[in-house]
C-alpha cells in the first residue's frame, strides 16, 4: 500500500515526539512492505517565526492533499501574546480540524497492564483495569460560535451553536464505536441548563431508536460525569459529548490512565480521512530535553495506520509493540517510578522499533 502523510510537528516537544513516531512508521512499512510518503511542513509557532502564520498555505495543502496527517502539538509561551485568531491553538489547531472537516474526535483511554500503579486512582477502583472511549465532537459548539467583545469591553460572548446534522453524525459515530466494544454509550451534557444540550439528548436518542437500539444508552450531566470518571470510571465504555465538554473530559480520563504522555488521538472526516496526534500538548518546559514520552504519538500513528488506512495487522503490531516495551518495564520519565532509571525519548522509540 502506498500512502501520503503529512508530517507536521509544530511546537515544544513535537518535533521529538513526532520523530519517533515517523521511525516507528518506517519500520512498519519495511516489515509489511508498504510505502509511506512523508510530506513534513511546519506549523503552530515555528511556521509563525519562520513565515509570519502559524498555518502557512503550504502547510494546508499538504494535509489537505495528503491521505493523513500525523501532527505532533502546537503552541507555547513564546507566541501566548499573539491576537487571538493569530495563536497556534486557534490559528493552526482549530483551523485544521475545521478546514479539513474533522468532527469525530477519538479519545481512547486505557489502563495499560503494567502501568496500573500508574494511575493515581486506588488500585480497588482501578479493579482489572479501565478502558473507555471519549468522542467528542470536534468542529462545533462554542469553539466555533461567534466570539466578542463589546465596544466598551465590558462584556464579552461566546456563542455555543449545534445543529441536527453535526449531532447526528458524531452519534452515529459513537454507536458504531461502541458496537465494536462493549455496547454501552453515555451521552454526557448539561441538559438541565443548556438549550444545545436538550437537543443533544432528542438526536441522540432518536439516532439510537431509529439504527442502534442494541447499544445500551444512557445520559449523563458533565459535572456528574466529571465526578463518575473517578469514582467508578469503569462504569464508561464510550462517552459521547460536545466539543468543550469532551476537551475537559478527556484530560480527566488520561490523568486517571496514569499519564496524559500514553494517550492517543483522532480526529476524522466522515470518509475516513484523519489526523493523528497525542493529546497532550506541546510541553514546553521539557522541550529539547529528550525525555518527553513518545508512546502517545506512536499510538496515534498506530491509530492512523487502523482508521484511516484499514491496515489492523500493522496497528495492532504497533500496539503490541508497545505493550511489549511496558511489560518489560521501558519507562520515560512520566511513568517511571522512583527506583528506575528512565529512557529518553529517542530509547523508547527504539524500544519500540525493536519490538517491532
Ligand atoms: C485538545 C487541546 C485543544 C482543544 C487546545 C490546544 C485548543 O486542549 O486538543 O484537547 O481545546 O481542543
Ligand atoms: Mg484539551
Amino acid at each position: 500500500m502506498k500512502k501520503k502523510i503529512a508530517v507536521i510537528a509544530g511546537d515544544g516537544i513535537g518535533p521529538e515526539i513526532v520523530g519517533e513516531a515517523v521511525r516507528v512508521l518506517k519500520k512498519v512499512a519495511k516489515k509489511f512492505g508498504h510505502t509511506f510518503v512523508l510530506d513534513e511542513k511546519l506549523v503552530g509557532g515555528a511556521a509563525y517565526d519562520a513565515v509570519g502564520d502559524c498555518l502557512p498555505d503550504d502547510t494546508l495543502k499538504a494535509c489537505q492533499q495528503a491521505d493523513a496527517v500525523l501532527l505532533g502539538a502546537v503552541g507555547g509561551p513564546k507566541w501566548d501574546k499573539l491576537p487571538g485568531p493569530q495563536r497556534p491553538e486557534k490559528r493552526a489547531l482549530l483551523t485544521l480540524r475545521k478546514e479539513l472537516g474533522l468532527f469525530a474526535n477519538l479519545r481512547p483511554a486505557k489502563v495499560w497492564d503494567p502501568l496500573k500503579s500508574a494511575s493515581p486512582l486506588k488500585p480497588e477502583i482501578v479493579g482489572e483495569g479501565l478502558d473507555l472511549l471519549v468522542v467528542r465532537e470536534l468542529t462545533g459548539g462554542v469553539y466555533f460560535g461567534e466570539h466578542s467583545r463589546a465596544a466598551d469591553g465590558q462584556s464579552a460572548l461566546d456563542k455555543m451553536p449545534y445543529s441536527v446534522m453535526e449531532i447526528e453524525r458524531i452519534a452515529r459515530v459513537a454507536f458504531e464505536s461502541a458496537r465494536k466494544r462493549h455496547s454501552h454509550v453515555t451521552c454526557v451534557d448539561k441538559a438541565n441548563v443548556l438549550e444545545t444540550s436538550r437537543l443533544w439528548r432528542e438526536v441522540v436518542q432518536r439516532v439510537h431508536d431509529a439504527d442502534y437500539a442494541t447499544v445500551d444508552l444512557d445520559f449523563m450531566y458533565v459535572d456528574n460525569a466529571a465526578m463518575q470518571l473517578v469514582r467508578a470510571p469503569s462504569r464508561f465504555d464510550v462517552i459521547l459529548t460536545e466539543n468543550m465538554f469532551g476537551d475537559i473530559l478527556s484530560d480527566e480520563a488520561s490523568q486517571i490512565t496514569g499519564s496524559i504522555g500514553m494517550l492517543p488521538s483522532a480526529s476524522l472526516r466522515a470518509d475516513g480521512f484523519g489526523m493523528y496526534e497525542p493529546i497532550h500538548g506541546s510541553a514546553p518546559d521539557i522541550a529539547g530535553l529528550g525525555i518527553a514520552n513518545p508512546l502517545a504519538t506512536i499510538l496515534s500513528a498506530a491509530m492512523m495506520l487502523r482508521h484511516t488506512f484499514g491496515l489492523t495487522q500493522e496497528a495492532d503490531a504497533v500496539e503490541a509493540a508497545v505493550g511489549q516495551v511496558l511489560a518489560a518495564g521501558d519507562r520515560t520519565v512520566d511513568i517511571a517510578t522512583a527506583d528506575a532509571a528512565a529512557l529518553s525519548t529517542h530509547d523508547m522509540g527504539t524500544a519500540v522499533v525493536e519490538a517491532l
